[in-house]
């Protein structure tokens, strides 16, 4: 559908209230990216979870990667609200992500690698949903509602990687049912099954 580009007052607002909304775009697509690629790597990982030890790795890696297919799910409305776009290409898409570390451990169930690599996801995560609070604190309440609320879950998530890896207590209390994403499900409701 071609023609004149519409008034979109729910963009010009922001740009008035001093937004780089391409920026922003730009910023959203990118991490994104990360949660889409992330839950395929959690994936990955969880089935390498394997004998005793491994049983008692899987529920929280599970627990994990469900809430970053709930990320991802958070980001597209938004997205396409802004005026930004999915690529068109899922191998760009994937690209985007700039995760190359994302590889199974050279041995590939060796658990305390594995934990490792999960740490290593969910700290870059943080820093990723804090620079999108970052730009729109006291711009646009509604990316950063969205921004803060997955922030709250990756910040659940390295404390229980952190647990695991070095026994820093992380006060967790175990999530009602795996996909609960306490924080994210009001901004993910096509993941809801009734
Ligand atoms: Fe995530
Ligand atoms: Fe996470």
């Amino acid at each position: 559908m071609a023609g004149k580009a519409p008034h979109v007052v729910g963009v010009e607002v922001l740009k008035k209230n001093g937004l780089d909304v391409d920026e922003l775009v730009k910023q959203l697509v990118a991490n994104s990216s990360v949660e889409f690629t992330a839950y395929y790597y959690f994936t990955l990982l969880r089935a390498n979870c394997t004998g005793m030890d491994g049983e008692g790795m899987k529920g929280v890696i599970e627990d994990a990667r469900l809430e970053d297919l709930s990320h991802f799910e958070s980001c597209i409305e938004r997205i396409y609200q802004l005026g930004g776009q999915l690529p068109r290409d899922a191998a760009d898409y994937i690209k985007m992500a700039g995760c190359e570390f994302l590889q199974l451990p050279s041995d590939p169930t060796d658990l305390k690698a594995i934990l490792k690599k999960c740490l290593k996801a969910e700290q870059g995560a943080i820093v990723n949903w804090n620079k999108v609070c970052r730009m729109t604190h006291g711009k646009d309440p509604v990316t950063h509602d969205i921004a803060r609320d997955i922030l709250a879950e990756e910040i659940e998530h390295e404390s229980w990687f952190l647990e695991l890896l070095h026994g820093r207590p992380s006060g967790h209390m175990r999530r009602r049912y795996s996909g609960e994403r306490p924080h994210t499900r009001r901004h993910s409701r096509a993941l809801d099954m009734a």
